[in-house]
C-alpha cells in the first residue's frame, strides 16, 4: 500500500539498504570496508574522483555521512553542481554498489540547527587523527617543508572552521554481484514522490 504522505517513504529504509548493510557486515573484517570512491563534476565539466570514508547514515534517512575540508577542491565542485556518484566495492563478497545522488554541504555557516548539531556531533565522533587533519596547512598548495605542519591537536569541543559534513542522498543505486553465473544486477530508483522502485536487470 502506498503511504498517504510520500515523504514517509523517504523516511523508511530504502530497499538497497538491506543488501548494502549485509555487504558491510560480511566484509567487516576488511580494513577498507568503509572506503568508497566519490565522483563529482568540476566547473569545466571534467570528472573528479577521490576516496572518502563512509561515516554511517544520518539517523532516520538514507543519507550517507561523509566529511571533508572546506579548503579542498571538491567544495567548489559541489557548490556549482551538487550531483555526485559513489562507487563502493566489497572485495570479500565481490559486489559493487554505485550510488547516484545529491550532495549537501554543511559548513560552519549552515544556519539549520539540526544540521549544525549533526556537524558538531560528527566532529566529536572523529578520532584524534582525523580531527588533526583539519589543522593542517591548506590542501593542494605547494608544500613548505620549512614550516611546521602540525598545529596543536584539536579537541572534541573545539570544532575547526574548515570541518564540513557532507550528506549524500542517493536517488538511484545500481548493485552488481559478481558471485553467480550469470551474475546478478539490481537497480533501485527513487521517484520524485519518494517511492523506490526495484528491478532486476541483466548484468
Ligand atoms: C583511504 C582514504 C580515505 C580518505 N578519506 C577522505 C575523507 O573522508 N574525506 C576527504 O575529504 N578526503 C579523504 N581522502 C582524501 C581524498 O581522497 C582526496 O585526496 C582529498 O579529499 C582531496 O580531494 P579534492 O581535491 O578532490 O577535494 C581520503 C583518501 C584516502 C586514500
Amino acid at each position: 500500500m502506498l503511504p498517504e504522505n510520500p515523504s514517509e517513504e523517504i523516511m523508511s529504509l530504502a530497499p538497497w539498504r538491506s543488501p548494502l548493510g549485509k555487504a558491510l557486515h560480511l566484509n567487516r573484517s576488511l580494513a577498507n570496508v568503509k572506503y568508497l570512491q566519490l565522483a563529482t563534476v568540476r566547473s569545466n565539466g571534467h570528472p573528479a574522483n577521490r576516496t572518502v570514508v563512509w561515516r554511517g547514515f544520518r539517523e532516520d534517512t538514507n543519507e550517507l555521512k561523509l566529511i571533508t575540508d572546506f579548503r579542498s577542491q571538491k567544495i567548489a565542485d559541489i557548490y556549482e553542481n551538487p550531483w555526485g556518484e559513489a562507487c563502493w566495492y566489497f572485495s570479500r563478497t565481490r559486489e559493487q554498489f554505485r550510488l547516484h545522488g545529491k550532495l549537501l554541504l554543511i559548513t560552519e555557516e549552515t544556519a539549520d540547527e539540526a544540521l549544525q548539531t549533526l556537524r558538531v556531533q560528527t566532529w566529536k565522533d572523529l578520532s584524534l587523527g582525523a580531527r588533526a587533519q583539519f589543522s593542517w596547512a591548506e590542501p593542494g598548495l605547494p608544500r613548505d617543508f620549512h614550516k611546521p605542519f602540525r598545529m596543536e591537536l584539536p579537541t572534541p569541543e573545539e570544532i575547526l572552521p574548515d570541518f564540513c559534513l557532507l550528506l549524500f542522498d542517493p536517488i538511484a543505486v545500481d548493485h552488481l554481484q559478481l558471485r553467480g553465473d550469470p551474475q546478478f544486477r539490481t537497480k533501485y530508483d527513487r521517484s520524485p514522490g519518494g517511492k523506490w522502485n526495484t528491478i532486476a536487470v541483466n548484468p
